[in-house]
């Protein structure tokens, strides 16, 4: 068997500063160093202090990593760094690292598209993607449907607004729950009724379903939300947090499954992968779990930890990169916040 490359990916586009270490999918150490308790007054991510944080943990927590992993910095075959989309100047901070590092070992340099790397993370829990897979990749700026095959991915359908992540956050913020409120609409769901309140499903009527079949809408359910919390506010009703959180979640985990299972089914896809930080959510795990089951497809969904942003996911899809033999990039490249959904390396 011919050695598998040692990968060490960068992922800054966000609040997380990741940096992990792979033998191909075999993971060896990561490091996440987070800025978000500095944002959280803030209600939402401050640029600016993100660069910022992600400036000054990115070299500790590479040194962290290579300590854990038991590896010298000389022994890196490539680097797999995020490229977008993301933040512009948080990217740019990973990606400056990741240039001077790739230069300065002469090793190939992989600009990481994001929102396929949450994909590809799950390979270092469950292997290698043996054929075609579908991807749900739900996070807090992205909601899309992908089809991975190998070096090539094809985008089915994203979100036309919100995101199911920033749906929870802004809905949680009417809550007065802290940011990110994702986290907690969950465990209050968890004491709730899915069924308690009729919250709408977008773009599940058949005259959508021409258009948008395999597209998503949040915006309208955070919208038909607010609007019942004032209401119910109005009326000097107490609302039932559980039932509502539930509801509301019952709602995103319904269409989101839904659609996947269609996709699945109408491209001939037996398993689907899911991922990214609102693939933590426990009432989309396992609503999938009891639908994909039910529908004869294998599910993949990483552990909590690959679902939210990591160095992990960067070195996947670094190591995928070079498995499937696409071309580096040039140290020319810049950091770009709206890289295109199917190229993998930028
Ligand atoms: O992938 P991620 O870490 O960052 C982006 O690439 O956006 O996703 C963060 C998003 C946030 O909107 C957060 O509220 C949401 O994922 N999130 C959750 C849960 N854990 C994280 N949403 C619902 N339930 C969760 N358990
Ligand atoms: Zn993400």
């Amino acid at each position: 068997m011919i050695d598998e490359p040692l990968v060490l990916g960068i992922e800054t586009s966000c609040d997380e500063t990741g940096v992990a270490l792979t033998r191909g999918f075999t993971l060896l150490g990561e490091t996440v160093a987070s800025s978000q308790a500095e944002h959280a007054r803030f209600g939402g991510i401050v640029p600016e202090v993100a660069s910022r944080a992600h400036l000054e943990a990115l070299l500790p927590t590479a040194r962290a990593t290579l300590e854990t992993a038991g590896e010298r910095l000389a022994d890196v075959d490539g680097i797999g760094a995020t490229a977008g989309p993301g933040l512009a100047g948080s990217l740019a901070v990973g990606l400056a690292a990741a240039k001077a590092l790739a230069f300065a070992l002469g090793k190939p340099l992989y600009g990481i598209n994001h929102v396929i790397a949450h994909a590809l993370v799950d390979q270092l829990e469950h292997g290698a993607f043996e054929g075609p897979v579908l991807a749900l990749v739900v996070s807090g700026g992205h909601s899309s449907l992908l089809v991975v095959d190998g070096a090539r991915v094809e985008q089915l359908g994203q979100t036309l607004d919100d995101a199911a992540g920033e749906a929870f956050d802004k809905v949680g913020r009417l809550l007065g729950l802290p940011y990110p409120a994702g986290p907690h609409i969950d465990r209050l769901a968890r004491g709730g009724d899915p069924a308690a309140i009729a919250f709408p499903r977008a773009l599940t009527r058949p005259k959508d379903l021409l258009t948008h079949r395999f597209d998503f809408s949040f915006s309208g359910l955070k919208t038909a939300a607010a609007r019942w919390l004032e209401a119910a506010r109005d009326a000097g009703r107490e609302v039932p947090l559980g039932d509502f959180a539930a509801s509301f979640s019952g709602a995103v985990a319904d269409v989101l499954t839904w659609k996947t299972i269609a996709a699945a089914r109408e491209l001939g896809l037996d398993t689907v992968v899911i991922g990214g930080g609102f693939s933590a959510n426990s009432q989309l795990r396992d609503l999938a779990r009891e639908r994909f089951g039910a529908a004869g497809l294998t599910l993949r969904i990483p552990a909590p930890r690959f679902c939210t942003d990591n160095g992990a996911m960067a070195a996947a899809a670094g190591a995928h990169a070079i498995r499937h033999g696409l071309a580096p990039s040039g140290l020319d490249i810049g950091a770009d916040s709206a890289l295109d959904p199917t190229r993998l390396v930028a």
